[in-house]
């Protein structure tokens, strides 16, 4: 059964005078992995920030489960939304397993409780709790704060996980390892709703059940990857496969 979870209805964002999103709808529904697509300043954050209400709209209806986000008070509401961006910031001076617990320790759970959730994400995130748990950020890898980062986003089960590009600073290979991380991270966890942006086709084509792919703030096409691939819907989009195909072999890397 489809429930649609995140609504966008004629958004419309103006910083100042410059409006960057003029007229924005769309639907995702529970449980999807959605991928948003564009390049740079093609309003990607600025999208992502409006669902978890750092940025309010200028203009139209968002509305979370249901609820109008205006109606919805904003603290609780990020709580139930957790945040992976490409500057973690993981705290240098807590170990591994206090960054995680930040805010299960904030919202009072007992230390058993955080103890037994922090084990458990380490090893989602496939890294061995009794090598990794008492480590500082500064004595972890690239892609191994990166997992932190979406432990840390992971903690207290939140039914909706955004990403804005979160590994846009790691290698080729850590990336696709991430990727496919976060794919069975999502597949492992009944109903939650991820929004994962970037700016790389292969990774929006690779990850997203749906692509919704933006430009200038507006929508050229969402649909499936394969709907995508077979029937681009714009000249825009058309072109932005163009550059896959000269990307032959990191295509058929994706998906052998
Ligand atoms: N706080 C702000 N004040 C003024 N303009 C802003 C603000 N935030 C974003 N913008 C503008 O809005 C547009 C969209 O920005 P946004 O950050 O959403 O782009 P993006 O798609 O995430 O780009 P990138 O891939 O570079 O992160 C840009 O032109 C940007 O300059
Ligand atoms: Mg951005």
């Amino acid at each position: 059964m489809t429930k649609a979870v995140i609504q966008f209805e004629h958004v419309k964002k103006a910083f100042g005078n410059e409006v960057v999103i003029p007229d924005l709808s769309f639907t995702v529904n529970q449980g999807e992995l959605v991928t948003i697509l564009g390049s740079s300043g093609s309003g990607k954050t600025t999208t992502l920030k409006m669902i978890n209400g750092l940025i309010k709209p200028s203009a139209g209806t968002i509305r979370i489960d249901g609820q109008t986000i205006t109606d919805l008070d904003l603290v609780k509401l990020r709580r139930h939304m957790g945040y992976v961006v490409q500057q973690i910031g993981l705290f240098p001076h807590m170990t591994v397993g206090q960054n995680i617990a930040v805010v299960p320790q904030m919202l009072k759970w007992d230390q058993e409780r955080i103890d037994q959730r922090v084990t458990e994400l380490l090893n989602l995130v496939q890294l061995a709790p009794k090598d990794y748990v008492d480590r500082y950020p500064q004595q972890l890898s690239g892609g191994q704060q990166q997992r932190i980062g979406v432990a840390r986003a992971l903690a207290t089960n939140p039914p909706y996980v955004l990403f804005d590009e979160p590994f846009g600073a790691l290698d080729a290979l850590t990336r696709l390892e991430l990727q496919k991380e976060v794919k069975r991270i999502h597949e492992s966890l009944a109903d939650k709703t991820f929004m994962f942006v970037t700016h790389d086709i292969n990774e929006a084509l690779f990850l997203g059940q749906r692509v919704l792919i933006m430009h200038e703030g507006q929508i050229e096409q969402f649909a499936t990857p394969e709907e995508i691939v077979a029937h681009p819907a714009t000249e825009f989009v058309a072109d932005l496969l163009g550059t896959v195909q000269q990307n032959q072999n990191l295509w058929g890397h994706y998906h052998d």
